[in-house]
């Protein structure tokens, strides 16, 4: 029985999830279905429950509890320290909050590339925090990976370009594939990716030549950040489409709160503007 007052439940943001709007809960069917017609998928970054509800409100389509929550949930200066514990008690968060946002996982630094199998425990743990689908980082050695888990039952997201778990080896947050021989291996990955049955792929910082030609290229649905709005669809760290992240933002961020009325606003904004294809306006946020 739900003991707290009226106020309480207000204080708290507790009690019964307020409706979100009347919608049926999102599924890989119905984002199948999305990519087929032609209609971009929403995705930003969620951490916890409250967002969840609002993200949720708002009519966003999906939500990835990414390992950028070492950076800016924990202040860390990389995704590299975050375990997989850390991101299934975020699911779990996420997932006492959710009704109808289809939900991703990230794979953690580590806990993937040892073999298959340990990405299959790996993935085990995520799906059974509340994950519908784990994301998993790079190509060449990763297809063999995403077959196995996708065998086994697993949706599997796929993430090309700028892969911030190998930030160390990469040399940095650098903008990926611009050479004609680093374009061609990218596109080589995602045919690959997709064969291999991943169903949705993160495209971070490319050319937005590049990720068109890969759209049009593979069966997966492509998810955008900093490649180009006519990618299947498009993500965002949450920080950063709502102005919390300080310091010199990558030139594909907008910051959705600035001129709207609420973080729900904001939010209804990137949602609509996603769908129209008017963000990301590839002349101020491509590459
Ligand atoms: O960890 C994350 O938030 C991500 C997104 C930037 C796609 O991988």
């Amino acid at each position: 029985m739900n003991t707290k007052t009226a106020a309480e439940q207000t204080l708290y943001g507790g009690g019964a999830a307020a409706p979100a709007k009347e919608r049926k809960p999102m599924t890989l069917h119905r984002l199948r279905e999305m990519q087929a017609a032609g209609e971009p998928i929403t995705m930003l970054t969620c951490y916890d429950a409250s967002f969840a509800k609002v993200m949720d409100s708002a009519g966003v389509d999906c939500v990835l509890i990414g390992d950028s929550l070492g950076m800016v949930l924990q202040g860390r200066s990389s995704t590299l320290p975050v375990t997989l514990e850390e991101t299934a008690y975020h699911l779990r968060c996420v997932t006492a909050g959710n009704r109808n946002l289809f939900v991703l996982g990230d794979m953690p630094f580590g806990s993937y590339q040892e073999s298959k199998e340990q990405a299959m425990r790996s993935a085990g743990v995520l799906m059974q925090a509340g994950a519908q689908m784990v994301k998993l980082e790079g190509g060449g050695w990763t297809p063999e990976t995403v077959r196995f888990l996708v065998e086994r039952g697993v949706p599997v997201c796929a993430h090309l370009g700028l892969t911030p778990q190998s930030v160390h080896a990469i040399g940095g947050y650098r903008i990926q594939g611009r050479s004609a021989d680093g374009a061609a291996t990218l596109k080589q990955h995602a045919r690959e990716l997709s064969d291999a049955g991943a169903a949705m792929c993160v495209l971070e910082l490319v050319p937005a030549t590049l990720a068109r030609d890969i759209t049009q290229a593979v069966s997966m649905a492509t998810i955008g950040i900093g490649a180009s709005k006519d990618c299947s669809g498009q993500v965002l760290v949450m920080h950063d489409m709502l102005g919390v992240t300080q310091g010199k933002l990558p030139r594909f961020v907008r910051n959705f709160l600035e001129g709207a009325p609420s973080i729900q606003a904001a939010i209804e904004r990137y949602v609509v503007d996603v769908k129209a294809r008017s963000f990301p306006d590839d002349a101020l946020h491509g590459y």
